[in-house]
């Protein structure tokens, strides 16, 4: 550990603060050292990173005091937002605003910010394709996190803007993966028509994470975004058929359809593929797979994810 360079890993016990730790942990000969930041130093998860070899230290984003204390002596942070445990974007960006803070507190020579577009600078609220949601915004958990940007700019944080990629894990967490029709067929349903979603397994974002700390300080200031590929929903219903041994279909609704699905966030998530889907080269060009395959050599593709990861898929 000694002389090696301590990056403090934001959300270290979840999916993109923990693929980060690993991939510093797993490069034993390498030059940093992972600093895993959790609400509770006990638990089972933080436990585990540190019988693995990270430092553990206990912060929360809500509170700057403590991620000042958490980022002090560290050479570089991963720091990301949690919207889902709270669904408000002014909570998210005052989370941001206290990470930048903090950073530019600790000195940090560079940060990885973990964002995402603000999609109103394509989308203005005016613009009636999709409805404004929770008065000013167009995609809730995206925007906030895109407006957030500017505050680590202004206050001069050697900041990398990381656009992460629909999660892959989606299919097993979050209520996504195939469902039984009244058919009794399995079938995805995505708003995303004939289009592309670039995708990604949770753990490639923090390996491409680290490769963008090994670069030294080459991308402080750039925007770096990451997929493991970028499938479209007819695409993914046959990797997944392949996958699974049986025949999973494609349910192309429209946006309106998903967003009176109902469920908490649906017109967040409606919106959110809308965005995806009629404005590809906004959203697909920034996220180049072979950018992130020389960060992350080991890179998924989502035949690759599969299958690893067939199995965890609930079919109901
Ligand atoms: N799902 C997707 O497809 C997708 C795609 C791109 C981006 N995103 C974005 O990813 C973000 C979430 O990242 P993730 O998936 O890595 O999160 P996650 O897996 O849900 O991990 C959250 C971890 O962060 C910690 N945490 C939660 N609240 C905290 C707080 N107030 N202070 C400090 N730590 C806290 C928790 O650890 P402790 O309990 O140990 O403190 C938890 O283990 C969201 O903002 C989402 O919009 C999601």
């Amino acid at each position: 550990m000694a002389g090696k360079k301590i990056i403090a890993v934001v959300g270290a016990t979840g999916a993109q603060g923990g693929g980060l730790v690993r991939a510093i942990l797993n490069d034993k000969g390498g030059g940093f050292a992972a600093r895993a930041i959790t609400r509770d130093v006990g638990s089972d998860k933080a436990q585990e990173l540190a019988k693995l070899g990270a430092e553990v230290v206990a912060a929360d984003v809500d509170d700057e005091a403590s991620l000042k204390r958490a980022f002090a002596g560290a050479y570089g942070a991963y720091c990301v937002t949690f919207y889902w445990a709270h669904m408000s974007p002014e909570r998210e960006l005052a989370e941001a605003t206290a990470m930048a803070r903090a950073a530019k507190d600790a000195a940090l020579e560079h940060v990885i910010w973990s964002t995402l577009e603000d999609t109103r600078q394509w989308v203005p609220l005016g613009d009636d394709r999709m409805p404004t949601l929770m008065g000013k915004y167009k995609v809730p958990h995206f925007d906030a996190k895109g407006e957030a940007n500017h505050v680590f700019a202004d206050l001069g944080v050697p900041t990398t803007f990381y656009l992460t990629s629909f999660y892959w894990e989606n299919l097993i967490y979050f209520g996504m993966g195939p469902k039984r029709g009244p058919d009794g067929k399995l079938a995805i349903t995505l708003p995303m028509g004939d289009k592309k979603l670039p995708g990604i397994a949770t753990e490639d974002i923090g390996r491409c994470a680290y490769g963008i700390f090994q670069k030294g300080r080459e991308l402080v200031g750039k925007t770096v975004g990451v997929a493991g590929e970028h499938p479209t929903g007819a695409e993914m219903a046959a990797a997944l058929t392949q996958a699974l041994g049986q025949e999973v279909g494609y349910n192309a609704v429209s946006p309106d359809v998903y967003r009176g699905f109902g469920f908490p966030g649906a017109d967040d998530l409606g919106n959110m593929f809308q965005f995806k889907r009629d404005f590809q080269a906004v959203f697909c060009g920034p996220r180049d797979p072979q950018v992130a395959r020389a960060l992350n050599p080991a890179l998924h593709t989502f035949a690759g994810w599969l299958a690893e990861n067939h199995g965890r898929i609930p079919l109901d």
